[in-house]
């Protein structure tokens, strides 16, 4: 069959766009070449439904390696007693913690989408909004963190089965146990997504969710830099207190009602190559150079901060944590999307991003989120954190001016030769 040049056209014209940007996106990164090349083999074509020596095809002898190495890896980075490494995406993931704890119509609390949180800790537009009774805290307007009184009054008024920590645009750590002190006065499962902060827990940089959190999930192409998907943990399984029970009826242990939440309550066959890069890249956090990175992540986004501060950005706390923050246009007289769109331009990107208290619409939204995970894998280090401030406020401050973010883009891309990427592909 002929080359689908229409296709590989556009990947090439991607690869050129990624090479020459700058990425402040903060749920992106750059995978290493051999997860790329891991995700393009044959493993894709094996349907491997089950589990690794259960399941219910034949030859699945390879993938069932593959399978079990990926999960006693990311066992092992996070000291986690047991993992399922098959979900498809976050959501996926989220998906199966929700089926395996709550029942339709039951509460749940979660972080407010337009405070941070994400669509899958119950937003109406989502499962976990339309099937469960979903109640949120928010955050503090005064400092911007998650306002745990307002968590605990709510948690013990209505008694949610299941309390949701982590987010998609908060720059803050977690006090994971005050929440499991809350959620132990209820009896109510503590489930910490943390998708985003994940490879920073990894390397101990972050509190560490898994002592106190229930049941953990993630991506795994955020700050993991591995490839696109899914994963769930738990460090100490447990039979589970709330008499949760199996399609079947019977008492099972959170591990168990887990798997089958996955496979078969929420997906079908398993991405066995997507597994065996997840595989890869787990390794790859396993090695010594990863803690550097995440430290390295770090000092970046902070130094990034400072230099928005220098210039006059409202930053959402005053600062962060971890990999990004979350930054207040109004007093630059710019919506989140025209900022968005006039970066773009540039060869800047990054998104829109409601800003906590927002007086506008999502669409529009009064803030950006901004992220340093990818730039920091292409090798940049703190003194470029100024740089590349620099030319975001130079387009920000002139949004209409096409020569000042012409030169801008020019620029960027003169900037980015010095941090290649993918240099194996010609
Ligand atoms: C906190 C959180 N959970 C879940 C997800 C969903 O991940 P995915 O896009 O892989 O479904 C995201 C994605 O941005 C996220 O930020």
């Amino acid at each position: 069959m002929q080359k689908d040049s229409q296709i590989f056209d556009l990947i090439n014209r991607e690869l050129e766009r990624q090479r020459n940007g700058i990425e402040l996106i903060a749920s992106e990164n750059f995978t290493s070449y051999q997860v790329l090349q891991a995700m393009g083999t044959c493993p894709t074509n094996k349907y491997a439904e089950g589990y690794p020596g259960k399941r219910y095809y034949g030859g699945c002898e390879i993938v069932d390696e593959i399978e079990t190495l990926a999960i006693e890896r990311l066992k092992k980075i996070f000291n986690a007693s047991w993992a399922n490494v098959q979900p498809h995406s976050g959501a996926s993931a989220n998906a199966a913690v929700f089926l395996a704890c709550v029942k339709p119509g039951e509460k749940v609390l979660g972080l407010d989408l337009s405070m941070g949180g994400h669509l899958t800790h119950g937003s109406p537009a989502n499962f976990s909004g339309k099937n469960y009774h979903a109640l949120f805290y928010g955050v503090k307007k005064e400092t911007g963190l998650v306002d745990y009184d307002q968590l605990e009054s709510i948690a013990l008024k209505e008694k949610p089965k299941m309390i949701i920590c982590g987010a998609s645009a908060y720059s803050r750590d977690w006090d994971y146990a005050r929440i499991r002190t809350v959620a132990d006065k209820i009896g109510a499962v503590v489930f910490a997504d943390i998708a985003h902060p994940a490879g920073l827990i990894a390397t101990g940089l972050l509190n560490d969710p898994f002592e106190h959190c229930h049941i953990i999930s993630s991506t795994t192409h955020k700050t993991l830099r591995g490839p696109r998907g899914g994963i769930i943990m738990l460090r100490h399984d447990f039979e589970n207190p709330w008499g949760i029970k199996d399609p079947k009826g019977n008492l099972r242990s959170m591990s168990q009602l887990l798997d089958l939440a996955v496979f078969p309550g929420t997906q079908g066959g398993p991405l066995e190559h997507v597994i065996a890069a997840k595989a890869v890249s787990f390794a790859e956090i396993l090695a010594d150079d990863f803690k550097a990175y995440g430290k390295q992540i770090i000092s970046n986004a902070q130094a990034m901060a400072k230099a928005f501060v220098k210039r006059g950005y409202d930053l959402i706390s005053q600062g962060t944590d971890n990999h990004l923050m979350l930054i207040d246009l109004r007093n630059k007289n710019l919506t989140g999307k025209k900022a968005q769109e006039t970066l773009d331009k540039a060869h800047i990107t990054l998104n829109k991003n409601a800003v906590p208290f927002d007086d506008k619409s999502p669409f529009v939204t009064s803030g950006i989120r901004v992220g340093v995970p990818a730039i920091t894998t292409r090798g940049m280090k703190e003194n470029e954190m100024e740089t590349v401030v620099g030319m975001v406020d130079r387009v920000l401050m002139s949004p209409d001016d096409e020569k000042t973010i012409s030169d801008v883009k020019a620029e960027v891309q003169t900037f980015m030769q010095k941090f290649p990427l993918y240099p194996e592909i010609k």
